[in-house]
């Protein structure tokens, strides 16, 4: 899939120790699986979770999903045999977690010394101070929000809000915006509150998220709903659309619908949003 319109509404996290999920992986609705290594993983399961996921990768079955595979920090026991056992195992992308600078980044492609793109855990304080830097890093190509360990480190409490993380998500979406990559939010913990996450998703793609990182398959179903557009808002593209091009064509500059103006920036963002539905809408009749 094109790396450019290829969505990412629910990316659900599969501890690679469980043998059950990543075999359920291959049949659920999500667009991207981030299988885990790291703090999914109790120490003594690491190796044997790494191996599981070679395999299951080297297996396939995963379709249009984008498989993206978070490693441990380089610094632990593990960090470097999971690069080394995973580089050329058919993942997209390898995630990169607790990165502070740049130069982390940097350390990570020198190891896998080809182009395999690599995604950022933002979830330092450290990280979201320099997160203009680590989105502009030509290899970087997403940014994921790890909001549960931004909390610990904040010292913040969980508020439904999510004012105490309202700096950091902003800078995150912002810094991926600026560099033209993907931006995810993190994750609700209390899978069985559909209710909850709705609300949560529906904030995230209010901030400009491209989607949610997920930790229960019942997540999944939601989390594509609050990302993708609405009837509503590919029904008011389409009359921008059309109404932008009647002013064009009788000489007049600006159109109005629904009582709001519509200049080309308007039209930018309508085509995104109805380009979007139709990705969206292809990959359901495939
Ligand atoms: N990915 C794929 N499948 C999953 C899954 C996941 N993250 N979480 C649960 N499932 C599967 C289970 O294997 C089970 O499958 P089955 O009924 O076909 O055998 C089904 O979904 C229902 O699971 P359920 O019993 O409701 O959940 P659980 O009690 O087994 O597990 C969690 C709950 C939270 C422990 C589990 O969802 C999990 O480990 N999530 C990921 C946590 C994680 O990755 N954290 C790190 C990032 S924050
Ligand atoms: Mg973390």
């Amino acid at each position: 899939m094109d790396a450019a319109t290829r969505p990412y509404r629910s990316v659900l996290y599969i501890p690679a120790s469980k043998e059950r999920a990543l075999e359920k992986a291959r049949e659920l609705p999500c667009d991207a699986i981030i299988f885990d290594l790291e703090d999914a993983v109790a120490p003594d399961a690491k190796v044997a979770a790494r191996a599981a996921l070679v395999a299951a990768l080297k297996t396939g079955g995963y379709g249009r999903r984008a498989r993206i595979v978070r490693i441990n920090a380089l610094m632990t026991e593990w960090g470097l045999d999971d690069v080394r056992a995973l580089k050329n195992a058919g993942a997209d992308a390898i995630l990169l977690p607790k990165v502070n600078t740049r130069s982390d980044v940097d350390y990570l492609a020198d190891l896998l010394g080809d182009d395999m793109p690599i995604w950022v855990m933002m979830e330092t304080p450290v990280s979201v101070f320099n997160a203009r830097d680590i989105a502009a890093h030509g290899r970087v190509a997403g940014l994921v929000t790890g909001t549960n360990d931004l909390t610990k480190d904040l010292g913040s409490r969980s508020c439904t809000d999510r004012l105490p993380l309202m700096m950091a998500l902003q800078t995150i979406v912002m810094a991926a915006r600026a560099a033209r990559i993907v931006a995810i939010d993190g994750v609700y913990n209390r899978f069985r509150d559909g209710e909850g996450l709705m609300a949560e998703s529906k904030q995230g793609r209010d901030l400009g998220f491209d989607g949610k990182t997920l930790i229960h398959p019942a997540q999944i179903e939601g989390a594509n709903r609050a990302f993708a557009p609405t009837a509503s808002e590919i029904d008011l593209a389409r009359r921008q659309i059309a109404a932008h091009e009647t002013s064009q064509a009788s000489g007049e500059g600006v159109a109005v619908v629904d009582g709001t103006i519509v200049e080309n920036l308007h039209v930018v963002a309508a085509r995104r949003i109805l380009a979007k539905a139709q990705v969206l809408a292809e990959m359901e009749n495939v």
